[in-house]
């Protein structure tokens, strides 16, 4: 075992008092936060010294892609996942969710609606609303050891009236799915045959914790050789895997230049430019972030491990493995509680509510933390759902 001393994930800075939306949400009570999506760990001292390095310069004026912001993507796009972008194709968000919400615009009218696999991350849900879009929900089926597709349910949302566009959560959040080429393909057949822009967001794509071991790998949507594939949007961000969502980048991978020409008036005068510390930690994360990123993989198997050892062993709890994130999605419906999300506060423990992604009964745990507050936060969950 490593010594404390070179673990960057042994022991975290304490966040309270620095604006950290999830440290924030229960002040002054003894509940371990496990909800947002952000890592409770520092960021590699590569990144770190790049965004130092930045400042030193001292001058932030309007940035736009600096040089090797498109490079070091494409380059790690390559790497990662054998898929070969043109840096040209490459344009700067400040956030994926920012992203998707340009794409509702952008790619959809007034009223149209866009698909997507539920349960699933909460703006997927909200957004279209917000852009005067609906959203057609696509139930995903629980099976023992994955959540699969609906192909019936999915054909017929796809052939209703006025679906433009599906929102692809891949890898998927909460399920941690990473969806298979042959279900990737039958997605993109589906697609051009309804004439739907598939959007996918990869956010999550460079925490596939089996890779390694014999498990799945990502594939990336638009990777595939299918027209519906050439046609498709992806967005990915360094934020989840280097923990760095406070500094707002991300990037957007376009099929064609008149598509970027258009993506920017989009946001209607909404959309900030990134920041340029943003810039230098993305570039230095995908020049420099994988050995970190490894080290963190295997981490977050062992936790996956940890929670999944856990919820057996709690009658009525019950969690499809995850192929991917520090997220699991636990099932509590058996357990006998009307509210779990309410029966695991007051335990002190603070998960996301299932409601919010479309499937009440279920919790989402941030297993994100040092490997003591986990074992703790297993703990509390215990109790929540100790025989009454
Ligand atoms: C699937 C997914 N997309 C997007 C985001 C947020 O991305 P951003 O902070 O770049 O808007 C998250 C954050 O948890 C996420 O899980």
């Amino acid at each position: 075992m490593p010594s404390a001393a070179d673990d960057p994930f042994a022991a975290c800075p304490d966040r309270h008092r620095t604006g950290s939306e999830k440290w924030d949400r229960y002040p002054d009570r003894d509940v371990i936060p496990a909800w947002v999506a952000d890592m409770d760990f520092p960021a590699p001292a590569e990144l770190l010294a790049a965004i130092c390095d930045r400042v030193d310069h001292g001058v932030f004026g309007y940035t736009h892609e600096p040089p090797g912001f498109r490079e070091s993507l494409a380059a790690h796009l390559a790497h990662r996942h054998g898929w070969h972008v043109d840096p040209a194709r490459i344009i700067a968000t400040p956030g994926v969710v920012t992203g998707l919400a340009i794409t509702a615009r952008l790619l959809a009218g007034r009223d149209d609606a866009i698909l997507t696999f539920t349960p699933v991350y909460p703006p997927f849900l909200t957004l279209p609303g917000l852009a005067d879009r609906r959203c057609l929900r696509v139930p995903l089926l629980q099976e023992a050891r994955r959540w699969a597709i609906d192909w019936d349910a999915l054909e017929a949302a796809a052939a209703a009236d006025g679906a433009r566009l599906f929102w692809l959560c891949h890898p998927h959040n909460p399920t941690g799915t990473v969806f298979a080429t042959d279900d990737l393909l039958r997605l993109a057949e589906c697609a051009a045959r309804h004439g739907l822009t598939v959007v996918s967001d990869e956010i999550w794509s460079d925490l596939i914790l089996d890779e390694d071991h014999g498990g799945p790998r990502h594939v990336p949507f638009a990777s595939l050789d299918h027209p519906a594939a050439r046609a498709a949007i992806t967005l990915v961000a360094p934020s989840k895997t280097w923990n760095l969502a406070g500094l707002g980048c991300a990037a957007a991978i376009l099929p064609d230049g008149a598509l970027g020409r258009r993506w920017r008036s989009a946001g209607g005068g909404l959309v900030p430019m990134v920041n340029p510390l943003g810039y230098a930690a993305a570039i230095a994360a995908w020049t420099h972030g994988d050995p970190w990123r490894r080290r963190l993989v295997d981490l977050l198997r062992h936790h996956h491990a940890l929670v999944h050892g856990a919820v057996a062993a709690i009658p009525g709890l019950s969690c499809v493995p995850a192929a991917a994130t520090y997220l699991a999605w636990i099932d509590c419906r058996g357990a006998g509680r009307d509210d779990p999300q309410a029966a695991c506060e007051a335990a002190g423990l603070g998960p996301s509510d299932g409601r919010e992604f479309g499937m009440p009964g279920f919790i989402r745990l941030n297993l994100a933390c040092p490997t003591e507050r986990l074992v703790e936060a297993l703990a509390r969950l215990r109790r929540a759902f100790a025989a009454a």
